[in-house]
């Protein structure tokens, strides 16, 4: 367990937690400042006490007093953190995280004794020794100076240039830390359950202006003509959230309703494009303040456009980053779409600020808490604050986008492990952001608006300042008046929200549901959509709870009815003459019309097309097209369907049915089979295909 030299030490109390020394990938950095005959330490002598990715979970940062000194002419920074660290188990070790920092000092209760730094670089973290015993329950200040030089890419403390009109390259110096680069500005306990309060200092020249998560509450002068913003203490947060810029840019500021001061920087020159952004945000934060029922707890909130940046926003708290095309619109140039896509993100990144920064997962495996949120509240805020910009059809895209992935064995769970910064990046992807929202909107419009709504003000008044697993949100959702409802809804069908909710995050792939009319009654099938169609069987089943919904041409009203195993049926009467599943594609799942029933479909659609919602329409032609690829649909069948389209009056079912039959001519083109390529074009001219039914 421990090493023979180590035994020594362990007669000055040493004791070693939970762990074994790592034999492999370890550095030693001397003390920049050696303590001398102060100290009896040979770090040589000492070997790395942690070898796990996560670290020890009994050093538990509360407070980091954070100073940072950036030079952009240099283009690097020093910096200091002292760290105030409750210490839950004897221990004389403690490990945090950091990433390419070298470090100049270190030290513990005495500020002359200068401890040895021990590195274990493929773990990203560095271990401080202290002679003397850190005991439990104790409070203790962490002391460390380091520096570095400003990265280059998009992550961590980086520079970003830009160039003013009369050519002239000007620098700046911001910020992204999610997930995991933190580490790479400063030394601190970077996993996300790690929340703490953070109050910076920053020190820089007279032309540059400094930003971080709160407002500066006092600039001092230092030597050499230089400044020093002090920021006021944030509240309790994740590292990854915390942010700072240095640049030269200039802002336009408004206030919400309750008094938050909102600002939009950007490059001198872009500052004219800065208005829209503005006005939306002011809108953006009231709503959400309305919605969520829990007010901003900062006082400002900053949106930045920065030249350099990788995703497309980040919500740090207080200070959302920006790449330009992301937050600036001229009014002159821009067009309808540039408009919807800066609402979105300014909506999801400020929905953020509540689902991510006050509520964080857990742990990154997670990550869909934060981001199929996110993506999902920027349909709901879009559509409150600016309905006429549509985002409704936005959503059906997303939602199609998810099934095309979700459909591919390559495909994975919400909620899958990561433990590495690669795994972890890895998450950031189609599956946590659009999936995530797809299941989401099925949830809601599962539960009803309010239910769902009074759910999630819930769960962020409970869990916030800390951090929540999947299981949190279903136990707020599922309380005693949602019970009611359910019970109502579904006359009293037995109803367990993890159980179903699980189904949608604990495993991959997209549910098919193959519907028969049998005189009366309407036969579910459940299997699972996939599109390697001369793939094996599977030798593990997929199972889903599905909230199935339809409507028929009898009554005008939304049916509901649970699906919770892989056969099921319901009484819907004789007299409907055609039923259509999944309504408006509120539902994560395809449905496959059995015998003569995508016959019907294409009849209503022929006949009398206003009969079915824009959004049936589209989802009728998507689920006919993505059965065709899967092997259970003739393509015949599939371009029957479309053949009402020449008086299809909606752009969007338009634009989808005349994809799918550009895609499928593509393919019959190269395969050289005329006869079909002839037949596409009639089928669009309607007339016989209707003789075959
Ligand atoms: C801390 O010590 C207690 C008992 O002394 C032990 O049960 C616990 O596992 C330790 N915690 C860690 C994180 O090592
Ligand atoms: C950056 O370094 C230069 C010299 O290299 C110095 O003149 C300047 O004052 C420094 N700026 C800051 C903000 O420290
Ligand atoms: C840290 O933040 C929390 C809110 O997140 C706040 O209640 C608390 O007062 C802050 N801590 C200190 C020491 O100010
Ligand atoms: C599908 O993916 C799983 C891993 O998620 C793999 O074990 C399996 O072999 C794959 N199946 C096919 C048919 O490729
Ligand atoms: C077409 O459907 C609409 C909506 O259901 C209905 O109001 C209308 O009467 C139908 N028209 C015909 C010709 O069936
Ligand atoms: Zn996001």
């Amino acid at each position: 367990m421990v090493s023979v030299r180590l035994l020594v030490l362990f007669l000055l109390s040493v004791s070693l937690l939970g762990s074994q020394p790592t034999q492999s990938s370890q550095q030693v950095s001397s003390p920049a400042h050696p303590a001398g005959e102060q100290s009896p330490l040979d770090p040589s002598s000492l070997s790395f006490p942690w070898s796990r990715l996560r670290l020890p979970r009994y050093i538990i940062p509360l407070h980091y007093h954070l100073f940072l000194h950036p030079n952009l002419t240099s283009l690097s920074f020093t910096g200091s953190v002292q760290i105030q660290i409750d210490v839950q188990n004897n221990t004389n070790w403690v490990v945090l995280h950091s990433k390419g920092l070298h470090i100049s000092k270190a030290t513990i209760l005495d500020q002359n004794l200068v401890l040895p730094v021990l590195h274990n670089p493929s773990h990203e973290q560095i271990g401080i020794f202290s002679p003397r015993v850190l005991s439990s329950g104790q409070k203790y200040f962490l002391y460390i100076e380091f520096e570095a030089e400003l990265a280059e890419g998009f992550y961590g403390f980086y520079k970003s240039t830009y160039r003013t009109s009369q050519g002239e390259t000007r620098t700046l110096a911001s910020t992204h830390f999610e997930p995991t680069s933190a580490r790479m500005a400063f030394p601190c306990f970077d996993e996300p359950n790690f929340k703490a309060n953070f109050s910076v200092r920053i020190r820089r020249s007279q032309e540059y202006i400094s930003l971080s998560n709160m407002p500066v509450v006092k600039t001092v002068e230092v030597n050499g003509g230089l400044l020093e913003d002090q920021f006021a203490e944030s509240v309790k947060m994740s590292t990854y959230l915390v942010a700072f810029v240095i640049c030269d840019f200039k802002s336009v500021t408004g206030t919400t309703s309750s008094g938050v001061q909102v600002s939009i920087y950007a490059a001198p020159e872009k500052w004219q494009q800065t208005h829209y952004a503005l006005e939306v945000a002011v809108k953006m934060l009231d709503f959400y303040e309305d919605y969520f029922n829990i007010r901003y707890p900062l006082p400002k909130q900053d949106l930045i456009a920065i030249p350099d940046f990788q995703s497309g926003a980040m919500e740090n708290w207080g200070l959302t980053t920006y790449r330009e095309t992301s937050l600036l619109f001229d009014p002159l140039t821009s067009s309808v779409s540039d408009k919807l896509w800066v609402t979105m993100v300014i909506g999801h990144e400020l929905a953020h600020q509540w689902f991510g920064n006050l509520v964080t997962m857990e742990w990154w495996n997670d990550i869909w808490l934060n981001e199929g949120f996110a993506r999902y509240m920027e349909y709901i805020s879009v559509e409150a604050t600016y309905p006429d910009l549509k985002v409704e059809e936005y959503l059906l895209h997303t939602c199609f986008a998810a099934v095309g992935l979700d459909s591919l064995n390559s495909s994975r769970p919400i909620s899958s492990p990561a433990e590495n910064p690669t795994q972890i990046k890895e998450m950031f992807d189609t599956v946590s952001y659009d999936k995530g929202a797809c299941v989401l909107h099925m949830l809601r419009h599962f539960l009803t608006d309010e239910v769902f709504q009074s759910g999630i003000v819930r769960y962020l008044r409970k869990y916030s300042y800390k951090n929540a697993h999947n299981q949190d949100l279903w136990d707020s959702l599922a309380n005693v008046r949602i019970k009611i409802i359910l019970m109502y809804l579904f006359a009293g069908e037995h109803l367990d929200l993890t159980a179903m909710m699980n189904t949608w995050t604990l495993q991959k792939g997209i549910p098919l549901v193959t519907v028969t009319r049998k005189g009366p009654r309407l036969l579910f099938k459940l299997q699972h959509l996939h599109f390697s169609v001369d793939a094996p069987f599977y030798f593990y089943s997929f199972l889903w709870q599905i909230p199935l919904t339809y409507k028929t041409d009898v009554s005008g009203t939304i049916h509901r009815h649970l699906m919770t195993s892989p056969t099921d049926s319901i009484h819907i009467g004789e007299e409907a003459s055609w039923v259509k599943v999944n309504t408006d594609m509120t539902g994560f799942y395809v449905v496959h019309y059995e015998e003569s029933g995508w016959d019907v479909m294409t009849k209503l659609l022929r006949e009398n097309y206003t009969a079915l919602s824009y959004k049936d329409r589209t989802q009728l032609i998507h689920n006919a097209f993505q059965l065709v690829t899967a092997g259970h649909l003739p393509l015949n069948k599939a371009l029957d369907l479309i053949g009402y389209l020449k008086r299809e009056t909606h752009t969007v079912p338009l634009l989808k049915g005349l994809g799918y039959l550009e895609a499928f001519y593509h393919i019959i083109e190269k395969r050289d089979e005329l006869d079909l390529t002839q037949n596409l074009g009639s089928h669009l001219d309607g007339g016989q295909e209707l003789t075959r039914m």
